[in-house]
């Protein structure tokens, strides 16, 4: 939050650059907005956003957009009359007596689409023709339990607000938690109809069982602090194990200041994350890696940069969410199912199931335990190996988190050339059998030299 102007917008970009930083994304929040009216774009500030979004994407960044689902409640303003004049009944949820309910959010006074009509989700969806023109690339879907700013009560719409529910009809005691989750379908949807050939990138800070259909989740206004921290870890593992893959953290925690420490902890820790953005409330200062001295610019730069070269590697994993359901973030326990001291353990994960991640999540660490399924495990950044299970002690200087690779796995990374290359680990010794044959197998269709008998075996 204060990405707030074209120059601003730049200056952040230029920061990354300068310093050698890789940078794929910056989401853009609502002072981008004019008066925080969704679907407009401060024209003082943003004089001409798609210029400025093309020259970005040419580089190599691309633009997120928030979108919020209130709409202002102002007569004469194109969203909102749309919306009022939409089919039968309009787009706006209404109370028992048939009047819009109005709430308060961030323009003022607000309405709010029912997207649990069909109708308002296909408008909605619609809408966001505005926002690829403006040239995002994806969305970032927020306030949307929904709020509504209340100085006593639910900070939402009334229990008894009316909703179309897929034309069952029922109140909001209904429709609460399915709102975000069908605003989401709406978004997911409109990107799909406007822009067929591109994967929607959509994630949302509501949702509800399915939503891993349209989008992923991100913590919300995580508190700063090494709780915070704690807290951005199960909030992954747990949702990954909802059947919701795609979630991260705000690296940095959202509100107060964090130590350059803890900055540091979270922003390695995230760089394993499905979702890595680091992002604060607008009075809480910045979260660029240069905002917290060179020392933590330094080691910042090596998460970001192992993020990157790891991202091949990600996007398997994506895959292996689509196509399986498992998640990219595994409890340790994933790993050996029987291993009943493996089943506490919420300090470390797996990254698919090559990557041991342990994070360090408490000040003044420098080294920390390791509770290893079966198996060698060998340290990444050392290439000490170790054997489990069982608990090992592993070095975690400020520099990086102890991220071990099971023997014999093989992972696809970004070689320094920005070309895909498939990065084995040693088996451990003796290793035979199908782990190993495969590894051997992928190294030869690297380089080359699979001939259709290995293909076979392959498959
Ligand atoms: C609440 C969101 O959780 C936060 O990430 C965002 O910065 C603010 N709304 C302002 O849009």
């Amino acid at each position: 939050w204060g990405f707030g102007s074209e120059r601003e917008v730049r200056r952040v970009v230029a920061g990354y650059r300068e310093r050698g930083l890789p940078l794929s994304v910056l989401h853009l929040d609502i002072d981008h907005y004019d008066a925080h009216r969704v679907f407009t774009v401060d024209r003082e500030r943003f004089p001409a956003l798609p210029g400025l979004a093309k020259e970005l994407r040419d580089e190599g960044v691309r633009l997120v957009s928030i979108v919020d689902p209130a709409v202002k409640a102002a007569p004469g303003d194109a969203v909102f009359d749309a919306g009022v004049a939409l089919g039968e009944r309009g787009a706006y949820v209404r109370d028992a007596r048939g009047r819009v309910v109005v709430g308060e959010v961030w323009p003022g006074a607000c309405v709010y689409p029912d997207f649990t009509d069909p109708v308002v989700r296909e408008w909605w969806g619609s809408l966001y023709e505005e926002r690829l023109a403006q040239g995002f690339s994806g969305l970032w879907h927020d306030m949307n339990e929904p709020v509504s700013f209340t100085a006593f009560g639910d900070p939402s719409l009334p229990r008894s607000a009316r909703h179309v529910l897929e034309g069952a009809g029922g109140d909001h005691r209904e429709a609460h938690n399915v709102y975000g989750l069908a605003m989401a379908r709406a978004g997911y949807e409109g990107l799909l109809r406007l822009r067929p050939a591109e994967r929607p990138f959509l994630f949302s800070r509501s949702g509800w069982a399915g939503m891993q259909r349209y989008g992923g989740t991100w913590s919300g206004d995580v508190s700063t602090g090494w709780p915070g921290l704690r807290a951005s870890l199960s909030l992954v593992l747990g949702l990954g194990l909802c059947g919701v893959p795609y979630s991260g953290p705000d690296v940095g925690g959202f509100d107060g200041f964090p130590s350059p420490e803890l900055y540091l902890r979270w922003f390695q820790l995230g760089a394993y994350l499905p979702l890595f953005r680091t992002h604060s409330a607008i009075d809480a200062g910045r979260r660029e890696p240069w905002e917290f001295g060179p020392e933590v610019l330094e080691h910042a730069r090596g998460a970001l940069v192992e993020r990157d070269r790891l991202h091949p590697y990600f996007v398997t994993l994506s895959h292996v969410a689509r196509l399986s359901g498992a998640p990219y973030v595994r409890p340790v326990w994933w790993a050996a199912p029987g291993d009943r001291a493996l089943r506490g353990c919420e300090d470390a994960f797996l990254l698919g199931d090559a990557l041991l991640v342990a994070p360090v999540m408490e000040s003044g660490a420098e080294r920390r335990v390791v509770r290893l399924p079966r198996g060698r495990w060998y340290d990444t950044a050392t290439g000490r190996a170790y054997e489990g299970p069982g608990p090992v002690v592993v070095d975690a200087p400020l520099s990086r988190i102890p991220v071990l690779a099971r023997a014999g796995a093989v992972i696809p990374v970004r070689d320094a050339d920005g070309e895909l290359e498939l990065e084995g680990g040693a088996p451990a010794p003796g290793a035979v059998g199908r782990r190993a044959a495969v590894a051997a197998w992928v190294d030869a269709a690297a380089e080359g030299e699979a001939d259709d008998e290995t293909d076979d075996k392959a498959d």
